[in-house]
């Protein structure tokens, strides 16, 4: 299908554009914007990266490691949300239907260039989970018609397929990926197989939640088409983390969360829907139109959309390819130091394709992870998550933007010192 593709180039115009309300405002706050004689350049940004944890307002010396489950917001992000809070209280009715609503509408026409969409493309959502209900919702599946997932699934992208399992018959495929998976060709291989003339959907995640594994989206979606079915990918665990773009990818949904990697503020969310579906995907919420606020999906939260507008030009400005860059490398310095921890072994795959910026480790059944985790936050300021032990008994380590080497580190001594 050829069609002229949005604007790829850095959202640039966004960001000054951005920059100059804030400015007006006076809401210039401390941190990553704040330079010197004049608007901030790429290069001030990127400069700022390796401090940009001054942005942000962890509990003295914590070391934030969860960002898969919840990110933390930068200051110039709360500034924003507060501002258009303030704004909108001057006269809500006035406002908030209309500059603000017209602002939302932007900043869902910038998220759709972040990811690499038309804007017609692209909702603005509440969360991941919300855009994969709206999805299977709006799926007209007969009885008999089959969804093929996988068994690491996070309940936000699988609770809609239990639904119309449950409602309408559908069946749900399941496709085990065993935790130290480390071959794509394997995954791919068992959809290929798993596939049957019934089937309609592939959904998967983009990073699995359990162990970060990065799926092998492109070829899953490339699959997909070639059955006839469609690839609709939860990414919550991606957007903000990792590079995105979805026409790249292949797939006809994208389903993400803007409070996490997005570092957006919580209750934010995008739904791409390829614009080849037509009205194959036709949600109650979607039938008065795709922006931001509409007659069937009603009022959003306004202050967390334009916190949102706020987080995508935190993470162009230092540049996505950069962030990902960052968040590998810590990964990788801890796959390599988690060697020498007694009783971790490390679940998630090696640096290299299959590799993202959540690592997980499993811990021996003797050690409850989350007696541990407890005292990794207590005794040493470290926050991680607790791996569903439906899933393993271990902990998954997010490392983003704000991390540092030094923070790896101490988890790894505070390991060591736990475990020894
Ligand atoms: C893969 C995956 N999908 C969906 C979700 C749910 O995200 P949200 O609560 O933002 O909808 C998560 C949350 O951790 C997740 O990891």
């Amino acid at each position: 299908m050829s069609r002229k593709m949005p604007d790829q180039r850095p959202a640039r115009r966004d960001f000054l554009a951005s920059f100059g309300v804030l400015a007006a405002a006076g809401l210039v706050p401390e941190g990553i914007w704040s330079q010197q004689g004049g608007l901030p350049t790429r290069a001030d940004a990127a400069r700022k990266f390796v401090s940009a944890s001054g942005d942000f307002a962890f509990a003295p010396g914590l070391a934030y490691l969860q960002t898969g489950s919840l990110g933390p917001t930068p200051r110039p992000v709360m500034e924003r949300a507060i501002a258009g809070w303030k704004e909108l209280e001057r006269n809500p009715t006035l406002y908030g239907y209309g500059a603000l609503e017209r602002a939302m509408d932007d900043v869902r026409a910038k998220a759709a260039r972040f990811i690499g969409c038309l804007t017609e493309e692209l909702v603005l959502t509440r969360c991941t989970t919300e855009g994969m209900n709206w999805v299977a919702q709006g799926l007209t599946l007969a009885a008999g018609e089959r969804v093929l997932t996988t068994d690491q699934e996070h309940p936000g992208g699988r609770a809609c397929w239990d639904y119309v399992a449950r409602r309408q018959g559908v069946v749900l495929d399941i496709v085990v990926i065993p935790p130290a998976e480390n071959s794509a060709a394997a995954i791919i291989d068992r959809f290929a197989k798993a596939m049957t003339p019934h089937t309609r959907v592939l959904s998967f995640s983009h990073l699995l939640s359990s162990t970060g594994l990065r799926m092998p989206v492109a070829e899953l979606s490339a699959l997909a088409r070639s059955r006839g079915c469609l690839a609709v990918v939860d990414g919550a665990q991606a957007v903000g983390g990792v590079a995105v773009d979805v026409k790249a990818l292949g797939c006809h949904v994208y389903a993400t969360s803007g409070h996490k990697w997005l570092l957006a503020p919580p209750g934010t969310g995008l739904l791409y829907l390829s614009d080849e579906l037509g009205k194959t995907v036709d949600p109650i919420g979607l039938q008065s139109g795709r922006q931001a606020y509409s007659a069937s999906s009603g009022v959003c939260s306004i202050p967390s959309v334009l916190g949102l507008d706020a987080a995508i030009d935190y993470i162009t400005a230092i540049g996505i390819a950069k962030v990902e860059q960052h968040n590998l490398a810590l990964g990788a310095r801890l796959h390599a130091a988690l060697r020498g921890v007694p009783q971790v072994e490390v679940m998630s795959a090696a640096p290299g394709p299959l590799a993202s910026p959540q690592l997980t480790y499993r811990l021996p059944v003797a050690i409850d992870s989350n007696t541990l985790h407890i005292r990794l936050r207590e005794k040493h300021n470290i926050q991680v998550k607790v791996v569903p032990t439906n899933w393993l008994n271990g902990h998954r380590i997010s490392t983003h933007l704000f991390n540092t080497e030094q923070e790896v580190d101490r988890l790894v001594s505070a390991l060591k010192q736990e475990l020894a």
